[in-house]
């Protein structure tokens, strides 16, 4: 399903074309001005047609891979042509079609903005320091009712596990209660004040870890449940603020869609509810989580299933396994790194295919997180039964899988007779590469030499089977011009470098070029998500979602400008819902 070739930059405007720009634009700019920077409110809520001509348009549609115009009508592109009519203006910019995540967490993310950023810090010191900064803006947080919450610790870069006496030490954030996710949002590290909570002894728990060494604090995968059972959930009013400040974050960095992996049919229902406001400014195709993860809950189900234009709910979420980080995925063979563990399942194989099946039945996609090499065996064993289920007879299950589109949430650890197995059958790989740069650091530690060369954080290997690139935020940024850096050069946005610090990319073998990159933020998101010729690309009938850049992407001499690559605006169902904060620009430069 790869293939379509996707041609340049509509900018061979040629010079004679050119020149009569110049003078539309000339004409044009005196009196009008505005015409360049669209203020008016008919063109904001699209009253009748509007029409809008850049430098140069990719479409990604094979029929007309470049264009300069579009005409948009009732949020949808009704016309897609060359510019060929001087008296149509000519707008700064480079448009390419709305970029979608293929893996997000919209509230989490929302919260997350609401929450303190451990990200980066370098020591229990910057982490208490920015702690204690959160307190000094919000001095009533960390009470019983309304505890502090932040994400981005990871005991990597500490030298060992957290524990609640290392925050009881400071004065100010002592007897406070906090909720700290790992990096991977796998693990939390909670105060003393969250510890009294608990009864006195704390049992084990069978697919998590109650942390013990070198003291009380921190809590994974299942053992989780515990604490956030007793976490004081923010209620709808500070939900919804949470939602709407996500979704401007989105639309600044060019995402006009996103793949929800795993909500509630709580929090399903308050989308619903936001989905018509002008605040709900990002498309969503939420899988629903079961209110107990890893069940079959078809009443709730049939509760939240909806289908719209700004909002989907027609697929569910399971879980194999944790994360690579905490060592939670389960792995067919021990750790290099710690050969007394594999990993653990979240569920048993029999569950797992069980609960597959059933979903299928119901009439849902079916999406598992597997990180591990056994997870990933389990997670293709179940879809491959549930395809059974559902298309009795069929031999080959290509056919049925074209029509469910099952797919593999992270897909990051594969053995390569299911490699084989997912090109066969056509299973998807929802597949972060911001993991793989972040998680390089100590994969090859965990993993060894030879597992990582043949199994792990495959893209280019997948091409075939529709990967979706997504960034699984607020796990890493959700900017998709990071991903697509990642996907590329295979190094950290973030630091530019690749594993140790190295300027190689990290097993560029694996590595994506820059048009299926991007197809993996557009066509990729768009055929997971039933939305092929509607969404991630500019055609009379998709969707009138675009994005105007400053300059051509594949033009870039340089690909580092990638890891802060500026987008000029957004528009959603030809709305514009962001527009870069004093931006003179308004010449046209051919
Ligand atoms: C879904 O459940 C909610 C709350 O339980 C209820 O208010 C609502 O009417 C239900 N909606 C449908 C479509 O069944
Ligand atoms: C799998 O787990 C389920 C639910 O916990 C349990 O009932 C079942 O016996 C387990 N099956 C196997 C084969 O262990
Ligand atoms: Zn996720």
């Amino acid at each position: 399903m790869t293939g379509t070739p996707i041609l340049k930059w509509g900018l061979g405007l040629s010079a004679a074309v050119a020149g009569v720009v110049a003078l539309a634009v000339v004409r044009f700019q005196q009196p009008l001005g505005p015409l360049l920077r669209p203020d008016f409110l008919a063109e904001e809520h699209g009253q009748g047609p509007q029409t809008y001509c850049y430098q140069g348009v990719r479409t990604h549609d094979a029929d007309r891979p470049v264009a300069q115009c579009f005409t948009v009508e009732d949020g949808k592109f009704t016309r897609v042509f060359p510019w060929d009519d001087a008296s149509l203006t000519v707008r700064s910019g480079l448009v390419i079609p709305g970029l979608w995540d293929g893996h997000g967490h919209l509230l989490q993310y929302g919260e997350f903005l609401h929450s303190v950023d451990l990200f980066g810090a370098s020591s229990f010191d910057e982490v208490r320091s920015r702690l204690r900064d959160y307190i000094r803006t919000h001095p009533d947080a960390g009470t019983r009712q309304e505890w502090i919450r932040g994400v981005g610790w990871d005991q990597n870069i500490y030298g060992r596990m957290p524990t609640a006496a290392d925050i009881e030490e400071d004065e100010v954030l002592r007897g406070k209660f906090f909720m700290l996710d790992r990096i991977d949002v796998h693990c939390n590290w909670v105060s003393q004040a969250v510890l009294d909570l608990l009864p006195g002894e704390v049992p084990d728990v069978p697919g998590g870890e109650v942390v013990r060494k070198p003291g009380m604090g921190v809590f994974c995968d299942n053992a989780m449940d515990m604490i956030v059972n007793m976490f004081p959930k923010p209620d709808n009013e500070r939900k919804r603020s949470f939602v709407a400040t996500a979704m401007s974050k989105l639309n600044e960095v060019g995402l006009v869609g996103m793949h929800d992996a795993g909500a509630s049919p709580e929090t399903l229902r308050l989308y619903a509810d936001m989905a018509h406001t002008d605040d709900w400014t990002v498309r969503v195709y939420s899988m629903l989580e079961c209110p107990q993860r890893n069940t079959f809950c078809p009443t709730d189900a049939a509760n939240v299933t909806q289908e719209s234009d700004m909002f989907t709910v027609k697929s569910v979420k399971l879980f194999a396994d944790g994360a690579l980080g905490s060592w939670g995925s389960a792995m067919l063979e021990p750790y290099s790194d710690r050969p007394d563990t594999s990993g653990s399942l979240l569920v048993n194989a029999s569950t797992l295919t069980e609960l597959a099946k059933s979903w299928a039945s119901f009439g849902y996609q079916v999406n598992i997180h597997a990180i591990g090499d056994l997870a990933n065996r389990l997670a293709v064993d179940a879809l491959e039964e549930a395809l059974r289920t559902v298309c009795p007879g069929q031999e080959d299950l290509s056919e049925c899988q074209a029509r469910r589109r099952f797919r593999i949430e992270h897909s990051q650890i594969i053995h390569e007779d299911d490699q084989k197995r997912i090109h066969a059958i056509g299973i998807i790989p929802s597949i972060q590469p911001t993991h793989a740069t972040s998680d390089m650091a100590y994969a090859e530690l965990r993993l060894g030499p030879e597992r990582t060369r043949r199994e792990a954080y495959r893209m280019r290997s997948l091409l075939e089977v529709n990967p979706i690139l997504g960034s699984d935020f607020p796990v890493e940024p959700p900017n998709p011009f990071q991903g697509i850096y990642a996907a590329v050069t295979r190094k950290s946005p973030h630091t530019g470098y690749g594993a140790g610090g190295s300027t190689d990319g990290w097993h560029t073998d694996e590595a994506l070029d820059l048009d299926d990159a991007l197809l993996g933020f557009t066509r990729g998101p768009a055929f997971g998500a039933f939305m092929e010729g509607k969404a991630g690309l500019i055609k009379e009938g998709a969707f009138a979602d675009w994005v105007v850049l400053d300059e051509p992407l594949e033009d870039l001499v340089d690909l580092e400008h990638l890891r802060d690559f500026p987008v000029r605006e957004t528009w959603v169902a030809g709305r514009r819902v962001y527009e870069r904060p004093s931006d003179s620009d308004s010449e046209v430069d051919l």
